[in-house]
């Protein structure tokens, strides 16, 4: 166990690092607490060298109902500059965990509403249980997918996410799947060997490698041609000399694997 969290589970298991969501009384539903621990969380592992992938998950029957709304109640009485700082607050937090430097697995089981569904869209791959049930709910309580809405979007383009955040509508595992929210799906007995078997193919992967491409494709997305091809040589050129480059060409000519890659038996 790593740092000392009220609301998170936090375990370190090699490389690994896997951060739990722990309110299931209250199905996960964050508040200002949750959003200051996690924001912290992912700080403090965004500048450990140690850990090259995390695994983001929920304690109990579901992954995360979104936002509290016994919090949101309360803010309805605070001013709108204090809902101002409480929304950068988590836009920040949604911001950090996009931007975490390694792969940032989803393992979704049961209910992912809301801000559930937000988490789903900044992490890089998502394993969800054939039960997972999402849904951009807000509207349906009179509030909007604001904060979650640019990731959201970018995650499931603006076709997806005019249907789903105006209608309100919940939808399982297969369409999210389908507008590109769900990568994976197993049967709810079978999630964690599915993340399990995720996390070891990143393993496999070069860390500076990994890290330069997740930094890569948000740029590329919203670069011009002439800008992208610039990018990308330049990308590909310092990665080549880089010593994992080096080590990861070496060792396929020499049919052996590379230093970064855990014996896979
Ligand atoms: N904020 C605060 N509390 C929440 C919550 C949320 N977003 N979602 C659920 N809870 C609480 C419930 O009020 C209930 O509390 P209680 O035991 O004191 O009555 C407890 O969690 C369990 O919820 P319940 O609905 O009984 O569990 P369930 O397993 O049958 O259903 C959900 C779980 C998540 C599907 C359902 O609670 C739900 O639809 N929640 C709303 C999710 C939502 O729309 N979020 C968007 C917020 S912007």
């Amino acid at each position: 166990m790593s740092g000392i969290h009220r609301h998170l589970l936090v375990r370190r298991d090699g490389p690994v690092e896997r951060v739990t969501l722990n309110r299931p009384e209250v199905r996960n539903a964050f508040n200002d607490e949750v959003i200051a621990e996690l924001s912290e969380w992912a700080e403090r592992t965004a500048g450990d060298p140690a850990v090259r992938v995390v695994v983001l998950a929920g304690a109990g029957k579901a992954f995360c109902a979104g936002a509290d709304v016994t919090w949101m109640a309360r803010m309805r009485t605070y001013t709108e500059e204090e809902n101002l700082r409480d929304a950068a607050a988590m836009a920040s937090m949604f911001g950090s965990l996009d931007a975490l430097p390694v792969p940032l697995v989803g393992r979704i089981q049961g209910a992912a509403l809301g801000g559930g569904t937000g988490l789903a869209a900044v992490c890089d791959v998502v394993v969800a249980s054939d039960d997972a049930e999402f849904g951009f709910t807000e509207v349906r309580l009179g509030i909007l997918p604001a904060v979650i809405s640019p990731f959201a979007v970018a995650k499931i383009g603006v076709s997806a996410a005019r249907e789903l955040m105006l209608t309100g509508q919940r939808f399982g595992a297969a369409r999210a799947r389908e507008i590109g929210l769900v990568h994976r799906i197993a049967a709810a007995g079978e999630l964690d060997d599915a993340v399990q078997a995720c996390v070891r193919e990143i393993l496999a992967g070069a860390p500076s490698g990994i890290a330069a491409a997740k930094r890569l494709i948000p740029e590329v997305a919203g670069a011009r041609p002439g800008e992208a091809a610039r990018l990308t040589s330049r990308a590909i050129a310092a990665q080549r000399v880089s010593p994992e480059g080096q080590e990861g060409l070496a060792a396929f000519l020499e049919k052996r694997r590379p230093g970064w890659a855990p014996d896979p038996s």
